[in-house]
């Protein structure tokens, strides 16, 4: 039995920019879930190196995702127009540009959404699949909830939903479904995936975290990240409250995803969920499928 999206589970390992690079992504496209590569940051040539990585490594299916706010969106569609891939996710935008031009090469389009009216939006587009992602997320995220979000966007849409915020294990899952999703969207857990690329100081961190570990910043900049609360995250929510302006704000955080990856916990955005309270190990990630679906 496969699932909407070609996989073995309805699982979808969430785009982790900078992070989901191709030992993550075919790790999990080979346990049963669609692996998803990271775009951020890439030309052409360095995604169809990606690509060739993860072909290389496994026969499953995987996804690229284009967060829509990158500036090199206009470079990579055409690239994933000429050779295409099984599915391209796609978030903080909408893919109504290439939605058609996709679909005719034979990649499914699944739309990462905040709320039902973006939701209907992109079911209207003909997406092959929605991801309902909540507020508890890791990343860039919206304001409403995993719990209310998911069940009301499953209720007005007809395309398949999956699930995302705050899911890491079995029960996740079943509150998921529970709720109404089709599947589930799963990034935290991902983090402390001995494949991912990211410095041993920043997954202690997450395991470290207690559930009330994380902090959101940018909303100023209309442009809130969920992260763990650090020095940095304190000096940003301090900078805003006391008027900085945005472009004193942007020079605190810019490039401080990467300075994370690098493993500087105190000057760096350590993107992660809500649900890291919850979590304590680095595992394999066909060890995080399994955590997730104990009975495939
Ligand atoms: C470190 C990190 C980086 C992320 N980067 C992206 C990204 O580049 N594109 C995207 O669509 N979502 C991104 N996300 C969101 C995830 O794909 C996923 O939807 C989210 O993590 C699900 O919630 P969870 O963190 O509670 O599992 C990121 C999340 C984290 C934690």
């Amino acid at each position: 039995m496969t699932t909407i999206l070609g996989t073995r589970l309805p699982l979808i390992q969430g785009a982790l920019a900078q992070i989901s690079t191709p030992a993550l992504v075919s790790a999990v496209s080979e346990a049963g879930g669609l692996g998803v590569l990271t775009t951020v940051g890439m030309t052409p040539t360095d995604l169809a190196a990606a690509i060739a990585a993860v072909r290389a490594a496994t026969d499953a299916p995987f996804g690229v995702n284009l967060m829509l706010q990158q500036d090199n969106i206009a470079d990579l569609v055409p690239a994933l127009i000429a050779a295409p891939v099984p599915v391209v996710t796609t978030s903080a935008g909408t893919p109504k540009r290439f939605c058609a031009a996709l679909h005719a090469v034979g990649t499914k389009v699944v739309a990462v959404i905040p709320s039902v009216k973006v939701a209907q939006k992109m079911a209207a587009l003909g997406v092959d699949a929605l991801v309902a992602e909540g507020m508890e997320s890791g990343g860039h995220i919206g304001t409403e909830t995993t719990f209310s979000l998911v069940q009301q966007v499953a209720a007005a849409v007809d395309c398949p939903v999956f699930a995302a915020g705050g899911i890491a294990d079995a029960a996740g899952v079943a509150a998921a479904t529970a709720l109404g999703a089709y599947g589930v969207q799963v990034g935290t857990a991902f983090l402390l995936a001995t494949e991912t690329p990211i410095a041993p100081a920043y997954k202690q961190a997450v395991i470290a975290a207690p559930d009330t570990g994380t902090v959101v910043t940018g909303r100023a900049l209309g442009d809130a990240v969920r992260s763990l609360r650090n020095p940095l995250t304190t000096a940003y929510l301090e900078a805003e409250a006391a008027g900085a302006t945005p472009a004193a704000l942007h020079a605190l955080v810019d490039g401080s995803l990467a300075r994370a990856i690098q493993g500087d916990v105190d000057h760096g955005t350590l993107m992660a969920g809500q649900i890291a309270g919850k979590l304590t190990v680095e595992l394999p990630a066909a060890a995080i499928v399994a955590r997730l679906y104990p009975n495939a």
